[in-house]
C-alpha cells in the first residue's frame, strides 16, 4: 500500500530523473512520496519504473522478467516521470519544448529539504528577487513588484499569472545589460510550475523555465529544472551554471522557511499584494484537497 494517502497527490504523475543522466539498459535508484523506486530505460528507450525490492537495484542490468508490477511511466520535456497511483490526466502540455530552435535542458535536479508547496511558492515570488538574487535577476532600488494579473484557468485547470514585469540586471546568459523583463507564470500541476520570461535574444519571444518537484517525503524534494530557451551562443554548462547559482541563492531561504509545509489557512501568513499569485497558488491546493506537503485549512 503506499505510504502517501493524498489521493490527489497519488495520481499525479512526478518527473523522477533527467533522461540526459541515465545509462539505457542500467537501473537506477530513487525515492518518491516516500516510496522506494527503481527505474531504467530499455533497450527501445522506453522508460521503465517499479517499486523497489529484491537485487534489481542502482547499478544492476535491467531484466524486466524480474520485475512484477510495472508504474505507468513515460518520458516528457527531458525527463522519466511516473505515477504511484492511476494517473488522473495526462501530463500539462508545454508547446514551446518542441520548437525547432529551443535548446533543451535539465539546468539541475537538487535536493532540497523543504516541502514541494513551499518551492513552488518561492518560485511564483517576485519580491524576493533584489534581495536573494542581488545584480543578477533584481537590484535595489527596483525592488517593486508591480500589478499583475492572476487567474484560475478551469478550463486548463491551472493558475495563470500574467503581465508580470520587473527590472533585471541580468535576466539570463543571454542578456546585456539590465531590462525590464516580462514574466508569466504558470501552475498547471500542485507540484509543477512553468514561467515564461522575455527572451535576452529574441524579444518577441519568450523563455521557458520549468520547475518540476520531485517530493521524496513532506518536507524533502529533489527540484528539477527545464531550461527550453533561445540562445545560439552560449555553452550549457554556462547556461546550467547560471540556474544553479540562482538556486544556490534560494537553497538556504527554502531550507530555513517555517514550518516546512506549506499552510493553507489564509490566515495563516499575512498577504501583501506581491503574494496573489500565492494566494491563488494556497486557495487552488485548498479546492484541490491538496493534503501531503501542506498544512491543511482547518476549516
Ligand atoms: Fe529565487
Amino acid at each position: 500500500m503506499p505510504v502517501c494517502t493524498d489521493e490527489t497527490v497519488l495520481n499525479l504523475w512526478f518527473a523522477i530523473c533527467a533522461t540526459q543522466e541515465m545509462q539505457p539498459g542500467i537501473v537506477q535508484d530513487t525515492v518518491l512520496l516516500e516510496e522506494d523506486l527503481s527505474f531504467a530505460l530499455d533497450a527501445d528507450g522506453s522508460p521503465r519504473v517499479w517499486r523497489r525490492k529484491g537485487e534489481l537495484r542502482a547499478g544492476a542490468e535491467l531484466d524486466i522478467a524480474k520485475v512484477d508490477e510495472l508504474l505507468p511511466a513515460q518520458c516528457a520535456y527531458g525527463y522519466v516521470w511516473t505515477c504511484l497511483g492511476t494517473p488522473s490526466a495526462d501530463i500539462f502540455p508545454i508547446e514551446e519544448y518542441d520548437e525547432p530552435d529551443r535548446r533543451n535542458l535539465n539546468a539541475a535536479s537538487i535536493g532540497v529539504n523543504v516541502s514541494g508547496p513551499r518551492a513552488i511558492e518561492n518560485f511564483l515570488d517576485m519580491g524576493h528577487f533584489p534581495y536573494v538574487h542581488t545584480d543578477i535577476l533584481g537590484q535595489e532600488p527596483h525592488t517593486e513588484v508591480k500589478e499583475y494579473e492572476v487567474e484560475i484557468s478551469e478550463e486548463r485547470d491551472e493558475i495563470l499569472a500574467t503581465e508580470c514585469r520587473f527590472f533585471q540586471p541580468m535576466a539570463s546568459t543571454a542578456s546585456s545589460g539590465g531590462a525590464d523583463v516580462e514574466y508569466v507564470y504558470r501552475v498547471p500541476h500542485p507540484y509543477c510550475s512553468v514561467l515564461y520570461k522575455s527572451s535576452g535574444q529574441d524579444p518577441s519571444r519568450m523563455d521557458v523555465i520549468a520547475l518540476f518537484i520531485q517530493p521524496i517525503n513532506e518536507e524533502r524534494i529533489r527540484a528539477h529544472m527545464l531550461l527550453s530557451i533561445i540562445d545560439d551562443d552560449s555553452e550549457e554548462r554556462v547556461m546550467r551554471r547560471f540556474q544553479q547559482t540562482i538556486f544556490g541563492q534560494d537553497k538556504p531561504i527554502l531550507e530555513n522557511q517555517y514550518p516546512k509545509k506549506l499552510p493553507l489557512d489564509p490566515r495563516a501568513e499575512t498577504p501583501i499584494r506581491a503574494d496573489k499569485s500565492a494566494i491563488a497558488y494556497r486557495r487552488w491546493l485548498r479546492a484541490k484537497g491538496v493534503t501531503y506537503g501542506v498544512i491543511p485549512s482547518a476549516g
